[in-house]
């Protein structure tokens, strides 16, 4: 009975546990454990049940000693952020007031703005202030229950910087608690001091820059933004085929302004599709037919004042739907997971449910995670609790109830 920690009592548990991958949610499927706790040893929960059952069933276990603090509040898994852009140096508040004048994210961009101006910034940034700046993101992140973060390069473009920001981010693990998952997103666009045709650009990706991120282990992931204004469908198409015959997961930034990265996204058997603001019918009825996961930024269409992504469709057609944050210094600049995923959801008349789904077990799929996102035996011991008896109070505030304790496989951060 060494080293068992049980938390709680918790006035509801929600384990999630059980509900499926894919598809539409009502709340009444939703499994609510009343004076609940968890049994964890050694990062991982071994049980999830009323906590005086837990009490009797591990009599030599260690009972943390805030039941004062417990008995009010809800626990539910920590959530997972599979879409972020947290590794950059600047800032674009230049570009959002010309937004809000009136002026497009593509005007913008063509005018010199746009990510662009990131990747200056970031190029210029050290990799220890690079580093800095992540760690910091990400531990904002995690206080706010965000146990697990996924992280693009793509401000780097060239060679040197996008290992820079591999690297920053391989570094800035070793200063926080939450799991970060890099993703390599050289093919974010075709850098302007690039002589070359954009099929040499992705060329040099796949024969420069691919083969050392594997070989150091930098990232197992690959991003690509398919679009008008960045990469079409056929060259994306052969530079995803590349990338997953070297070993690569697959991800595509997909459909924010134009179709085609979905379908294609599907077609090479992505892990996920993210964006998807512009599908329509066809694209969701793909989508849901697939293993791939519709992943909505509702954060993005915040920061650019444009539709959301369609999950009410993408889930009745059967779709598995994962919320994440885009958080990124231009389309996606509040970071806020939380706030982000109620608001979608009263716009898009989802499901507490579904929303639920959409920030734990069904995100962690979209990184191709299967140990993280529900309390059940087995899983990582990723938990967060709200200063609240009633879950529904968590997305009911949008944002402004936030967790009073997050653990990180097991540990109270
Ligand atoms: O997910 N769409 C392309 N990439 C990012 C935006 C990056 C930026 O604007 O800096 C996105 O929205
Ligand atoms: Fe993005």
């Amino acid at each position: 009975m060494n080293h068992i920690k049980i938390l709680g009592p918790f006035a509801q548990v929600l384990p999630l546990r059980g509900m499926p991958l894919k598809g539409s949610l009502s709340d009444e499927t939703l499994e609510i454990i009343p004076d609940g706790g968890v049994a964890v040893q050694e990062g991982h929960i071994i049980a999830v049940d009323g906590f005086e059952r837990l009490i009797k069933s591990y009599p030599g276990a260690v009972v943390e000693e805030s039941e004062a603090v417990e008995k009010n509040s809800t626990l539910i898994p920590g959530f997972v952020d599979a879409h972020t852009h947290i590794c950059f140096a600047g800032n674009r508040a230049r570009d959002y007031a010309l937004r809000v004048a009136g002026k497009s994210y593509l005007e913008i961009a063509k005018a010199g703005g746009g990510i662009w101006d990131s990747v200056t910034r970031t190029r210029e940034a050290s990799l220890t202030d690079l580093t800095e700046l992540t760690v910091q993101r990400a531990n904002r992140l995690l206080n706010q229950g965000t146990t697990t973060i996924e992280i693009k390069s793509g401000y780097g473009l060239n060679e040197s910087n996008e290992l820079k920001m591999l690297l920053a981010i391989a570094q800035a693990q070793a200063s926080t608690l939450a799991d970060l998952v890099s993703t390599c997103l050289s093919a974010h666009m075709k850098p302007r001091d690039f002589e070359g045709s954009q099929a040499e650009y992705l060329d040099m990706v796949l024969q420069t820059l691919l083969p050392v991120i594997r070989r150091e282990r930098l990232s197992n992931r690959v991003d690509i933004f398919v679009e008008e204004s960045a990469f079409d469908v056929p060259g994306s198409r052969n530079f995803l085929r590349q990338a997953k015959a070297l070993g690569f997961d697959l991800t595509v930034h997909a459909d924010q302004f134009s179709t085609g990265g979905s379908a294609l996204a599907v077609e090479m058997g992505a892990l996920s599709a993210d964006h998807l603001e512009a599908s329509t019918d066809q694209e969701i009825h793909l989508l849901a037919q697939s293993d791939t996961v519709a992943v909505a930024l509702p954060g993005a269409s915040l920061g650019l004042g444009m539709g959301f992504t369609p999950a009410r469709r993408l889930l009745d057609a059967g779709a598995c739907l994962a919320i994440a944050s885009d958080w990124n210094p231009g389309s996606a600049p509040m970071g806020d997971l939380l706030t982000q995923a109620a608001i979608l959801g009263a716009y898009e008349k989802l499901s507490l449910a579904e929303t639920l789904a959409g920030l734990t077990f069904r995100a962690a799929k979209a990184l191709g995670l299967n140990d993280r996102g529900r309390i059940e035996a087995g899983q990582l011991a990723d938990l967060q609790a709200y200063p609240t008896t009633d879950y529904r109070d968590i997305f009911y505030n949008q944002g402004t109830l936030k967790p009073t304790r997050v653990w990180k496989k097991g540990k109270q951060i």
